[in-house]
């Protein structure tokens, strides 16, 4: 049989970018090939993102578009993946039959076997409704699925093979794996059976994979509970991986020729292994639910032989896979960042001086209504901490911080939306995501707090805060002018994907660059490179444009750590010159 082509589309954060990683590899080795197009497809898949609505929106008209790829090809599979799944459940599939497969992100090591019933169903269905328009004398009423729009009620086979596709375009195959309530019972029990932590563990690296940059997951889900917030639901508790493992998934990447690293967490800096309490299944040591960080601690109270702390686990990999020139962390929650991790990083040159530290709003009564845990002198306080550590322009090391805010949470008035922008003004962003509150059903904030920031205000206050971050974004960008700084390069820029679609020249970089393994099998042609503009990044995440010297490739380039001298600056890019 020919292999199967799967469209895989994610949406959402960076863990969401590693489970598509992480799934393609395991179907890529069990046979799946991948296409770019979904009229190419026989499985089409969407790893989904549920923070907010407007994500969903976008996989709800994607479904939609959907339902007549289906009508021309019944026999196609189609599967959402990830935060909405878990958190709409099996009512998706009654909104739109079209999806035949649904799998929660704790539940990714089971999408193989899921896939595979859903073929066999649908084919099954398909020669099922065959048989049935070619014996029109023999009507055999096909049984409804419960809950399952059927549509109008008629047979199949009253309207022939075409009538019969739009029938069961309604007829979902029904493959469904989601955690439920499982990921938060008991803890012990729940994590000696974690299956999930196989799909890290069987992950194919291979040069071909990546170019030069990675993910590593250390801990999986939250146990924060912010009100607006659906990832706790979503995505379960609080899971750490055996730091074993991570340290093992860090040698592999590096002997692939991964020379960036970025750790994932929801709360990345909670990460801790505690080895007394350590449980091993089959041979293989279990990630393990954490005990919860209380408060506000300096160091982790728990350090000592028996754990390893984020300060140990960022130790442990600067020192055991040296390849690793550059090792980052996101995202870090505030109030529990301890000094023993800032002397880690400020001690060992490999890890980037940047913190991605969310901050969510500038008032008290904010952060206390979205139970944040901390105040703002508590954040700001971290913050002028964190630069005392590690701030050192001086030796071309400078720290940079980047945020997220929440603007018109439900309750948030004209002071508040003031006390947002001091904090803007005081914590000198390199940049801030700042989103719209977006009530989610399920999360304490949707069930309790009015939604009662008019859209035109929070439209009005989100352009404001866009506009002072530009402007502190600015000044920030400019202090690197003049400075020669060593730099990832990551890809050729925007602006030359989007010349290589229009003109064919560079389509083969187009392609098999930015694409991480989207198109794996087309091979780049060497071209010289010169002026080719290339895309790459700072230690403290600010990106860099310069153009490629000619001579090289971009191939050459990319995965690389070059220097550029920094020439100007916009807000959100430095402009600078390659240094041979
Ligand atoms: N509405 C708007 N933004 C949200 N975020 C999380 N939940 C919501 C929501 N309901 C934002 C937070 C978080 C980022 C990943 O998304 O700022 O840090
Ligand atoms: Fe969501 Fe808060 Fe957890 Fe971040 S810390 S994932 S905002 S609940």
């Amino acid at each position: 049989m020919a292999s199967r082509r799967v469209y895989l589309e994610t949406f959402g954060c960076q863990m969401n970018e590693l489970d598509s990683e992480l799934v393609s590899g395991q179907l890529r080795a069990l046979g799946y090939s991948f296409t770019r197009e979904r009229d190419e497809a026989d499985v089409i898949l969407y790893n989904t993102c549920s923070v907010r609505e407007h994500a969903e929106q976008k996989v709800w008209s994607r479904l939609g578009e959907d339902k007549a790829r289906k009508l021309a090809r019944p026999a196609m599979v189609v599967g959402v993946l990830g935060c909405m799944a878990e958190r709409d459940g099996t009512d998706l599939i009654r909104r739109m039959p079209v999806v035949d497969v649904m799998c929660g992100p704790g539940e990714l090591d089971k999408l193989p076997a899921l896939l595979d019933n859903a073929v066999r169903t649908r084919e099954s269905l398909l020669a099922d409704a065959q048989r049935n328009a070619e014996e029109p004398e023999q009507p055999e009423q096909t049984r409804d699925e419960p809950g399952v729009d059927s549509g109008n009620g008629s047979s199949p086979v009253a309207s022939g093979f075409s009538g019969s596709s739009e029938f069961f375009l309604k007829r979902s195959a029904r493959q469904v794996a989601l955690q439920g309530n499982a990921s938060r019972r008991s803890s012990t029990l729940a994590a000696a059976a974690d299956t999930l932590e196989m799909l890290d563990l069987s992950r194919s690296v291979s040069p071909d994979d990546h170019t030069g940059s990675a993910y590593v997951r250390i801990t999986r889900g939250c146990n924060k509970f912010c009100t607006y917030c659906v990832v706790p639901f979503t995505r379960g508790a609080e899971v750490h991986r055996p730091p074993r493992h991570i340290v093992d998934e860090c040698k592999r990447l590096a002997d692939s020729g991964v020379v960036e690293v970025t750790l994932l967490g929801q709360t990345v800096n909670h990460y801790r292994f505690e080895h007394g309490a350590a449980v091993t299944v089959g041979g293989v040591a279990q990630p393990q639910k954490g005990r919860s960080y209380t408060g506000g601690h300096r160091r982790d109270p728990f350090s000592g032989d028996k754990t390893t702390t984020f300060a140990d686990l960022l130790a442990m990999i600067h020192e055991e896979v040296p390849q690793i020139q550059r090792l980052r962390f996101v995202t870090s929650y505030p109030r529990d960042f301890g000094d023993d991790v800032l002397a880690v990083i400020r001690e060992h040159p490999r890890i980037c001086r940047y913190l991605h530290v969310p901050a969510q709003s500038g008032s008290n009564a904010v952060l206390a209504r979205m139970n944040r845990g901390y105040t703002v002198e508590e954040y700001l306080e971290f913050l002028d901490r964190a630069r005392a550590a590690l701030h050192q322009p001086e030796i071309g090391r400078p720290l940079t911080v980047a945020g997220d805010i929440i603007v018109g949470f439900p309750g948030e008035t004209e002071p508040d939306h003031e006390a947002t922008k001091a904090l803007l003004e005081r914590a000198r962003y390199k940049n801030s995501f700042i989103f719209k509150y977006s009530p989610r059903p399920g999360t304490v904030a949707f069930d309790k707090l009015a939604d009662d920031v008019p859209d035109e205000v929070k439209r009005r206050r989100n352009n404001e805060l866009l506009a002072l971050q530009l402007r502190i974004s600015e000044t920030v960008s400019a202090e690197f002018v003049g400075q020669t700084l060593d730099v990832f390069v990551q890809g050729v820029s925007r602006r030359e994907e989007k010349k290589a679609i229009k003109a064919s020249r560079y389509q083969g970089i187009a392609l098999t660059v930015n694409g991480r393994a989207a198109a794996p099998d087309v091979e780049a042609p060497v071209v010289d490179a010169a002026g080719v503009q290339m895309s790459a990044r700072t230690e403290g995440d600010v990106i860099v444009f310069f153009d490629a010297p000619g001579g090289s490739s971009p191939d050459d380039l990319i995965g690389r750590i070059v220097r550029v001298r920094i020439d100007s600056s916009t807000p959100l890019a430095l402009h600078g010159r390659f240094e041979p």
